[in-house]
């Protein structure tokens, strides 16, 4: 709860009376909606209608007006006449300055003056309660506590052990964490889990090729990549095996690396502690690096999970509730659930010899999480290539008549094609992270004097780094694919991450290069005649779309909508420096354009931080 105290509204900016208690609208928070319920109230009250109706049809930036209501969308008949009634009921006042009839459409002005204070107004009093509990993610500007209360687990990158963390995993890996975000936004309690692919017959391989080619000090210094080596080097020793056996070679079926790693996994399955300490020690091992990565790009996870810890009796549970059901069909020993009327196939729950499946773990650990978690919504993010496993997993969940049947939901997203980095085309998240950083070091490096006033340039170049891989990631619709880039994603020149961050650090800069310019500490305290110019409304007008901005991303789990919102942002502000100065402007004009663009930082920051940047202040 915010502790600062809201000083009372200026009396020339006290707005006239306006709708309230309409669904969907935040007044308190949001300064449009406030402005918006005036327009609804004057024209429900002119049309005898319902106000929640009608505020979902006063449309932004429609007809080239700042509010538009569409006539025919309420009223049959002829909308001149409509559009009379509430013409006849307006006077201009401290929300709406002009009200025109044009054609069928009721075209609103916005009082530019009062919507500027009463946006700066609330961002610096939203931005300042933040501040004060940062720990609470519900009290910035854009954010509401609606969803307070509920319970949101989501599962993203899992990736898997011993395997390279291929693109898909990057995606989900930053998509999941701009969701997570994007819930903790709306007030959802987010539990993040990591579900490691970590289980399975190439455990047992991995064991056997560590006999063989591991080494402790490798092991050690960097598992995934050594992990991943051992599983190449046993995997071509398998295959020359088959390609012996092929040629017509003998082979001892006791010996092959196929029969020892399935004896292995067979220990692992049944509880061999020798076998089990091995994997939990590349297990464990693995997560520690994991960590260290996830911690570079500023991500965490609540909980470290895995299909090793799906509980057998939950994967037993699911199985014999489909034989229950008559769900289920049998062919060569193996057992498949039958969703063939759904246009899902037919899939396998337990192979021949018994053992279980993806899928198998997939309904088992659903039933696991549910037991330990009764959240009120499970999302997995992951690549578009499972859409039919977690169609068909959910389906099945249906059927079973499991009572969290409807609270799965599968975001899935499309492919990165083109990644590779120097060192081939197996790509490591470390490898594309470093990169990312060195060019961003040498474009840095490239401005000496700036270079030289960078107090961090490593963290900062890595920062930056990882936001042009990121922004890449979010900028387009999720379901797309696109081709990885990273001379282009690293560019300043054009829409990607870095101008992001430029854009933050000038904003910080026009505070640092004016120190003896007051910031003023409420709205209060500038002249809002100064701000009323063209440049500044469109940038207030942006600022105002905010929470729509962010709601967008929330609703349709769409990242990109924000990050557009901050590319727009960025060349607003980039368009601005000309003629909004601050530097060599009288002291009231550089006061009130300082406060400006302190409160556009403060959005554009919160912005960023639920896109999991880190807003950088200087580069
Ligand atoms: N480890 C899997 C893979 O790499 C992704 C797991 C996604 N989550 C799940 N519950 N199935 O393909």
């Amino acid at each position: 709860p915010s502790t600062t105290p809201h000083p009372a509204i200026k009396a020339e900016f006290e707005l006239p009376e306006y709708a309230t208690n309409v669904e969907g609208s935040d007044p308190e928070r949001i300064p449009l909606d406030k402005f918006k319920l005036v327009v609804v109230k004057l024209v429900a009250d002119a049309w005898d209608e319902d106000p929640a109706k009608i505020f979902q049809g006063v449309d932004t930036g429609k007809k080239g007006a700042d509010l538009a209501v569409a006539i025919p969308r309420f009223k049959k008949g002829k909308p001149e006449e409509w559009g009379q009634k509430v013409v006849a009921a307006f006077k201009p006042n401290a929300a709406i300055s002009d009200l025109k009839l044009t054609g069928p459409f009721l075209c609103f002005t916005l009082n530019k003056r009062s919507f500027t204070y009463h946006l700066l107004r609330q961002i610096n009093l939203a931005s300042t309660a933040a501040r004060d509990n940062p720990t609470s993610h519900t009290l910035a500007y854009g954010t509401t506590d609606e969803a307070s209360g509920k319970h949101m687990l989501i599962d993203f990158s899992s990736p898997n052990i011993a395997k390279p963390f291929h693109a898909g995993h990057l995606r989900s890996t930053i998509i999941g964490a701009v969701i997570s975000n994007l819930h903790e936004a709306f007030g959802w309690r987010v539990t993040r889990l990591n579900y490691l692919g970590d289980w399975g017959t190439q455990y047992g391989m991995l064991s056997v090729g560590f006999e063989r080619y591991g080494n402790e000090e490798d092991l050690v210094r960097d598992p995934i990549m050594h992990l991943y080596k051992v599983y190449v080097r046993i995997n071509q020793d398998r295959q020359a095996e088959t390609d012996r056996f092929n040629a017509g070679e003998e082979i001892d079926p006791e010996t092959t690396v196929h029969a020892l790693a399935k004896k292995v996994f067979k220990d692992m399955e049944d509880g061999e502690p020798k076998a089990i300490a091995r994997w939990k020690r590349f297990r464990d091992l693995s997560i520690e690096k994991l960590k260290q990565t996830y911690a570079e790009l500023n991500i965490k996870f609540d909980v470290y999970w895995g299909e090793s810890q799906v509980a057998a009796e939950s994967m037993e549970r699911a199985i014999r509730i489909v034989q229950e059901k008559n769900l289920v069909v049998e062919d060569r020993g193996a057992l498949l659930v039958d969703l063939e009327r759904y246009k899902l196939e037919k899939a396998i729950i337990r192979k021949g010899d018994g053992t279980s499946i993806y899928l198998t773990r997939d309904l088992g650990g659903a039933y696991d999480k549910w037991l330990k978690y009764k959240f009120d919504k499970h999302i997995y993010v992951v690549q578009a290539a499972q859409t039919l496993h977690f169609k068909q997993a959910f389906k099945t969940v249906e059927l079973m008549g499991e009572e969290y049947a409807g609270r799965l939901e599968h975001i899935s997203f499309g492919m990165v094609t083109g990644m590779s980095t120097r060192k081939g085309t197996v790509v490591f998240l470390d490898d594309i992270l470093e990169e990312a950083t060195e060019s961003m070091h040498e474009q840095m490096r490239s401005n000496e004097a700036k270079y030289a006033q960078v107090e961090d340039p490593e963290t900062t170049s890595k920062i930056i780094g990882q936001t042009a891989v990121k922004i890449q990631d979010l900028s387009g619709k999720r379901i797309n694919d696109y081709a990885f880039n990273m001379k282009r994603c690293t560019s300043f020149e054009g829409d990607f991450g870095p101008f992001i961050q430029y854009s933050h650090v000038r904003l910080c800069s026009v505070q640092r290069k004016n120190p003896n310019v007051p910031l003023a500490s409420s709205v209060e305290d500038i002249d809002l005649g100064i701000l009323d110019e063209p440049k500044i409304h469109e940038i207030i007008s942006h600022l105002g779309n905010y929470p729509a901005a962010v709601r967008t991303a929330y609703q349709f789990n769409e990242p990109s909508t924000l990050v557009t919102w901050c590319f727009r942002l960025s060349h607003l502000v980039g368009s601005a420096w000309e003629s909004v100065k601050v530097s060599g402007a009288s002291e009231e004009e550089a006061k009130a354009r300082l406060f400006l663009f302190v409160q556009t930082r403060e959005v554009l920051a919160s912005a960023m931080r639920l896109l999991s940047l880190t807003p950088i202040e200087r580069m």
